[in-house]
């Protein structure tokens, strides 16, 4: 098929940073410079109304999911029944204190990609769709990818609607407070039923592209990853008068677990974080009753995640046990490694490669002279998790990613260049146009 795109760069520049400002101030912190998008908050909602209006300026049909997933449809009136559309987006909320780019970069690419293919005159042969994903950070209620684990069946919907989040808000009460209804939640197989493949655009969440002087790549994988959340039980005291002997502190099996999951991680080659602690009742001068603290742990395959995890998850019982200290520990999610449809990510390659997506330099090896060399765009794995692991199940999906410069990533510092993105959304356009084309 020939390419209807003819990307002027101050088009695709001008539609992202149209699409980009007007979502940047939304649920941005002013002290830290980070994003507190949790679901079902005014932060939420404004994304939510964000999106519904950078669809109605596209006149793209929107709706809410059963499940609160944002689903922008732009239409096919001449495709069959079986035309099934091809997906795009990825989600608006963040991690406390988040970047920019996580999330909403693919949800802002998948509108300008859309104003793109219109501009070069494009007709899809099937709908075309982008979508915002809800909590898939899981910030608010510890699930991450929430919306399309609930969307796919992954996720019972009873369990969902009994999560509770830091204040013991439930999530069917957060809901049932931001105009939604929780007892719609749950699989919905109609509605993956009319969508045949799903591709998210993601910035980079490491430094490989900017190692390998490229704007953009194809996933390849998802690394097997999750969450557990241990509880430690002690007996709360006076820091100035109990004698050590006698004290049940929870702060120092904790210690333990902490400097065991470094430990872990390195031997066993795979990445193990304690990023979440809450100690009660959090006196100075007081032992701790209680402490929660999440074990995050991450390697590229599942073997070696389960000796890893099995590893810290002892020594954290251990050293409680040898404390005095209650232990419980409560695996919050947990997810195997994903292979992207081979198939699918051949098309991407394909395409991209003829488009140009890929990094040029001027070495003589094919490209003739006063030409630059093409390469292939490159194929990454990643140890993030994202919705398109999860929608992958049920359909084939493909992930790009964009450069970031220096790979820095659930935090403010997050960054990618302009040209970066525009070169995602011309690459994403020309994914879309191939997949929707035919
Ligand atoms: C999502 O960003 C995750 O990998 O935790
Ligand atoms: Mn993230
Ligand atoms: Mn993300």
């Amino acid at each position: 098929m020939t390419s209807v795109l003819n990307p002027q760069a101050e088009d695709v520049a001008m539609s992202f940073a149209g699409l980009w400002d007007s979502l940047l101030p939304v649920g941005r912190d002013a002290t830290t410079g980070g994003y507190r998008r949790y679901s079902f908050t005014e932060a939420d909602a404004a994304c939510r109304e964000w999106f519904f209006k950078a669809a109605a300026e596209r006149s793209l049909r929107a709706d809410s999911d059963r499940n609160g997933n944002l689903w922008a449809w732009w239409d096919v009136p001449t495709a069959g029944p079986a035309s099934s559309a091809v997906l795009t987006g990825s989600h608006l909320d963040s991690v406390p204190d988040g970047g920019a780019y996580d999330g909403p970069l693919g949800v802002v690419s998948g509108f300008a990609a859309i104003d793109l293919l219109r501009a070069g005159g494009f007709a899809p042969a099937r709908p075309v769709a982008v979508a915002a994903f809800c909590e898939e950070e899981g910030a608010r209620f510890g699930v991450p990818c929430l919306g399309s684990r609930l969307l796919t069946g992954v996720l019972p919907p009873q369990a969902a609607r009994e999560l509770r989040d830091g204040r013991g808000v439930t999530l069917a009460e957060a809901m049932t407070g931001a105009g939604l209804d929780p007892a719609g939640l749950g699989e919905d197989d109609e509605l993956l039923g009319s969508i045949g493949t799903f591709v998210e655009l993601h910035i980079e969440q490491g430094r490989a592209l900017a190692d390998l002087g490229a704007p953009v790549a194809i996933a390849e994988a998802i690394w097997p990853h999750g969450r557990w959340r241990l509880e430690l039980t002690g007996r709360a005291d006076h820091a100035g008068t109990t004698r050590l002997a006698d004290r049940s502190d929870p702060m120092l099996p904790l210690a333990a677990t902490m400097l065991s999951a470094r430990q872990a991680a390195a031997s066993h080659r795979a990445l193990a974080t304690v990023g979440k602690v809450i100690a009660l009742p959090g006196a100075a001068n007081a032992i701790c009753s209680t402490v929660s603290a999440w074990l995050d742990a991450r390697a590229p395959y599942q073997a070696v995640l389960d000796g890893a995890v099995s590893e810290i998850l002892r020594i954290a019982e251990r050293a409680a046990a040898k404390h005095g200290v209650g232990c419980t520990i409560v695996p919050e999610s947990v997810t195997p490694r994903v292979e992207f449809d081979a198939g699918l990510r051949g098309r991407l390659a394909a395409v991209l490669a003829a488009s140009g997506a890929g990094p040029a330099d001027g070495d003589a090896d094919g490209g003739g002279a006063g030409r630059p060399v093409r390469h292939a765009v490159p194929v990454l794995s990643t140890g993030a998790g994202h919705d398109a692991g999860v929608i992958a199940a049920r359909l084939p999906a493909a992930m790009l990613f964009v450069r970031n410069p220096t790979g820095v990533s659930h935090s403010p510092a997050e960054h990618a260049d302009p040209a970066d993105c525009e070169a995602g959304v011309v690459a994403l356009a020309a994914v879309l146009e191939e997949l929707a084309g035919r």
